[in-house]
């Protein structure tokens, strides 16, 4: 069945790849930036959902910059938990299904194996704990609601909260600029690419099995091991280095392993994601060059 949906968060990183994916699928979408729809305000959301009247609403939406948060916890708290819980309220009035995107910040990275839907959160930081305060109100208000986590995200288009540049675009960028980068290999994520994201949330939409999800690329790396691919793939010249432990010392504490395991996704025969690699290789693909790779630990 095709199906109308409202994309919050449109023009953001995530958010335009689930525009496309929805889209492509043949479904009517009204892709909403943050000019048509304020998510802190329950009379722009509801003025916005009331007029739409959709089946389906997707949070891309987010305040996650993660020291902005810090610095700024009221408003982490508006965008993150307060928006969320409008989107559900009005979600629920119009019965539509509410697929809201969270972050593996809610855990602390204490238990170095990958994190199940079960595992108990207890995020480090205000950003990942605005976002878990979001996950209870979607969950409590909103009958019909998948609550998707997921990690380190790179996609072709700018990420809004970060600047624009994505690791790999940054990796890339900076390759050009010096001979020597140093990369932490003390922090382990899952990079996953929007894109696939995108296609798994229009895969979702189409089951009814609601409830908390953990969606990322399989497999997992440190951010100097995602570097090294990068480079390799694309033949980059550069003389890669593990940074020395406190070189870049965090100004907000973060999760040293936050790896997810899609485990429900899975138990409902409808997890579609490709390793990390793989998906890497497809961002990639345009880009390859012909440049020898040289790099050191
Ligand atoms: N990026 C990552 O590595 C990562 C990792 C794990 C989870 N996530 C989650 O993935 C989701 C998407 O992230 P992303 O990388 O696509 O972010 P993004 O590029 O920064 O996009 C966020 C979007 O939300 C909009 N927005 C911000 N505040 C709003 C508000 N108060 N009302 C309405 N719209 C608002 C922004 O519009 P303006 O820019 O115009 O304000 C932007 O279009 C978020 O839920 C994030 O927490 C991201």
């Amino acid at each position: 069945m095709k199906m109308k949906i409202a994309v919050i968060g449109a023009s953001g990183q995530l958010g335009n790849d689930v525009v496309a994916a929805f889209s492509a699928n043949g479904d009517t979408v009204l892709p909403l930036t943050h000019r048509d729809i304020e998510v802190m305000e329950i009379d722009s959301v509801s003025r916005v959902l009331q007029e739409a009247r959709p089946h389906v609403i997707v949070n891309a939406s987010a305040m996650h910059h993660v020291e902005n948060c810090e610095r700024d916890p009221q408003k982490a708290l508006a965008v993150n938990a307060i928006g969320p819980r409008n989107l559900a309220l009005l979600a629920e009035d119009l019965g539509a299904i509410l697929m809201h995107v969270s972050t593996d910040y809610v855990f602390d990275g204490a238990k170095n194996s990958p994190y199940v839907e079960d595992d108990a959160p207890n995020p480090l930081n205000a950003y990942g704990t605005s976002k878990l305060a979001g996950e209870i109100f979607v969950r409590h208000a909103a009958k019909k609601h998948f609550v998707i986590r997921t990690s380190a995200l790179y996609g072709t288009n700018p990420c809004r909260a970060k600047g624009g540049l994505n690791f790999v675009e940054l990796m890339l960028k900076l390759s050009k600029e010096r001979d020597e980068l140093r990369v932490v290999d003390s922090e382990f994520v899952t990079p996953t690419p929007t894109a696939e994201l995108a296609q798994q949330i229009c895969v979702l939409s189409r089951s009814d099995c609601y409830g908390l999800y953990h969606a990322t690329a399989e497999g997992s790396c440190s951010w100097h091991e995602f570097a090294r691919e990068i480079f390799a793939i694309t033949n980059t010249l550069i003389n890669l280095k593990v940074a020395a432990p406190n070189e870049f010392p965090a100004k907000v504490a973060r999760p040293r392993y936050s790896v997810l395991e899609n485990r429900t996704l899975k138990r409902h025969n409808l997890n579609i994601f490709k390793t990390w690699r793989e998906g890497l290789y497809e961002y990639l693909g345009q880009r390859v060059k012909s440049r020898p790779v040289r790099m050191s630990s």
